[in-house]
């Protein structure tokens, strides 16, 4: 990792730094928090299946993971669900009840649309005040949310309401130490000052989860490989990712141009290719 960092500083679009230690400068704090926090979903809509698709190896990890948690006929809601990327394999392959809950019109479009044999139920709904009565689910499964949302202790206070006794909260994430870690931080330094902002460092999600009464049962690292650089390289054209979305379009399209011409010179160097995503579980138990 050190000498990939190294090497890319012989770019002129790269400030010398290293994971943990970047300038103030880095930060824009002119950056408001309205303008941090919400992304426009409804505009991502249609490049989000192409540019997130999960391909059989990493829904296999993912499904062999939730399915420590979640059982056969278990009430499954899965919250800020996007295109139903995993709600509808773990209908499939769990056979489970999936609810897919989203507060986004086009993402459900799109689940609903990629949920061919009707597996699953999809509902609008604001993770910080859903309208589903007390104790009506098994297992709440969040998949990259937490940190969109204006009060995430509301969000986990919620699921914590609409789980029965003994329910479980599974979260799927990147931390802000494995984001930062991330190339794109590299190519893209607008991001380092977008992700401190509002990317919760480990400790933060735990203290979620506990203040809402969770009890931690399981934590572990997940890595996803990429197949290629190119393929990452190109994900990050689609400009999918959140964070992307928040740069100016003159700093993307810097990044993009330094990245693709990193790729070209380099090729599939290891650091390229693996993300770190955490998985924490919770468990809600009699106060
Ligand atoms: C980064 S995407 C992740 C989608 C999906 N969980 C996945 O892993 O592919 C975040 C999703 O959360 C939704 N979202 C953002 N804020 C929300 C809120 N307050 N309530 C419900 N959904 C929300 C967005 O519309 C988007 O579909």
């Amino acid at each position: 990792m050190t000498t990939a960092f190294i090497k890319i500083c012989n770019f002129k679009y790269f400030r010398i730094q290293s994971v943990g230690e970047f300038k103030q400068r880095d930060i824009d704090t002119s950056m408001s928090e309205e303008f941090i926090k919400p992304v426009a979903y409804d505009e991502i809509a249609p490049r989000y299946d192409v540019a997130r698709p999960v391909g059989r190896r990493d829904e296999g990890i993912w499904v062999d993971l939730a399915s420590d948690f979640i059982d056969p006929n278990d009430t499954v809601l899965d919250l800020g669900c996007g295109n139903g990327r995993w709600i509808i394999p773990f209908a499939e392959r769990l056979n489970c009840h999936g609810i897919g809950a989203d507060n986004s019109l086009e993402m459900l479009r799109l689940a609903k649309n990629n949920d061919a044999h009707h597996l699953v139920q999809w509902s609008l709904q604001d993770a910080e005040y859903l309208s589903f009565q007390d104790n009506s689910f098994d297992a709440v499964w969040i998949s990259h949310l937490l940190h969109l949302v204006q009060d995430p202790i509301a969000v986990t206070k919620e699921c914590f309401r609409v789980l029965r006794q003994d329910g479980r909260i599974l979260l799927r994430y990147t931390s802000l130490e494995d984001n930062l870690r991330m190339p794109e931080r590299q190519f893209f330094p607008g991001l380092i000052g977008i992700d401190t902002r509002r990317i919760p460092p480990k400790e933060n999600v735990t203290k979620w989860l506990t203040s809402a009464g969770f009890n931690i049962v399981s934590r572990a690292v997940c890595v996803q490989v990429y197949d290629s650089a190119i393929e990452r390289l190109e994900k990050a054209r689609m400009r999918v990712e959140s964070g992307l979305t928040k740069l100016m379009d003159e700093q993307f399209r810097d990044g993009i141009e330094a990245f693709a011409q990193y790729v070209n010179e380099k090729g599939n160097e290891t650091w390229l290719l693996n993300d770190n995503y955490v998985f924490t579980v919770g468990l809600k138990v009699a106060r």
